[in-house]
């Protein structure tokens, strides 16, 4: 998979020195070739004398909005540097909430064109033309979109087949689907405790079953407490809560493919 970064800090993706995508298992699958992600800086797009980004926007008030013209000419330059469609994402606070589907959903694409956006937000007009897929990470704030655009990368990324050492343990963790209960978001569950040695620490037992060596006992312990775990801290996954998904995933079946062919141009007359 290749995945493409546009932002206005390129260094905060970088793999060296080590930042959060050039450690642990992203560091690993990139190593690996099973992941590439390239950083690219928007300001290397900008026409203007002084590789502006950015500028005040109209109708007055506080901060500043991403200017059409970098972004736009930025997104087409690094679709066209490889032959792969590349699907385009959006971090925003106004996306739909990123869930483990969506991750997946994504992690199955062959190429991923993320762009961070910073300061108070993007020309309206250059995010219609891109028609990027918005996804949010929560309903908080960040300074810019890049510590989100870590976040589901690193998601995405560990999902890749390969990244993991046993592709088990993403099976078996918070949110992956019960086996049998289908994919539908309710059928997703909160993980298990976990223990390790020693058996007993500061007066503390681990559960005598998970030393019991009986795998079949352990696996039914296991799913007891995912579904306790779930009903007492997110009732909202389980099948049977009386509130709906407030959001179904609209992408997971789109009606068009989701990934754009390189160097498609969605506005004609708008390119540069
Ligand atoms: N940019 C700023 N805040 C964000 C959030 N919560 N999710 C995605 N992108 C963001």
């Amino acid at each position: 998979m290749r995945i493409d970064v546009l932002t206005t800090f390129p260094e905060m993706f970088a793999a060296e020195p080590p930042a959060a995508l050039g450690v642990s298992i992203p560091a690993r699958a990139r190593a690996a070739g099973i992941v590439e992600v390239v950083a690219t800086d928007i300001r290397a797009y900008a026409e203007n004398k002084h590789a502006k980004t950015d500028d005040r926007p109209f109708g007055g008030g506080p901060g500043m909005v991403m200017m059409c013209q970098p972004i736009w000419d930025a997104v087409r330059g690094v679709e066209a540097s490889d032959p792969r469609p590349a699907h385009r994402v959006l971090l925003t606070p106004q996306g739909r909430p990123l869930t483990q589907a969506m991750v997946e959903r994504l992690a199955g694409l062959p190429r991923l064109l993320v762009l961070a956006g910073h300061y108070e937000g993007i020309d309206e007009r250059v995010i219609e033309a891109l028609a990027p897929e918005e996804i949010s990470i929560g309903d908080y704030v960040l300074s810019g979109g890049e510590l989100a655009a870590m976040v589901l990368i690193d998601a995405v990324v560990r999902l890749l087949p390969g990244a993991l050492g046993d592709q088990e343990s993403a099976l078996a963790e918070s949110f992956s689907t019960v086996a049998g209960a289908g994919d539908s978001p309710h059928a997703r569950l909160l993980d298990c405790p976990h223990f390790t040695r020693p058996r007993v620490w500061q007066g503390r037992e681990a559960p005598e079953i998970l030393v019991s060596g009986d795998h079949a006992k352990v696996a039914r312990w296991r799913l007891e407490q995912r579904l306790a775990r779930t009903r007492d801290r997110r009732p909202d996954l389980l099948p049977n809560d009386p509130q709906p998904d407030p959001q179904p995933d609209p992408q997971a079946n789109p009606a068009e493919p989701a990934c754009q062919p390189p160097g498609r141009v969605d506005s004609p007359g708008t390119g540069s």
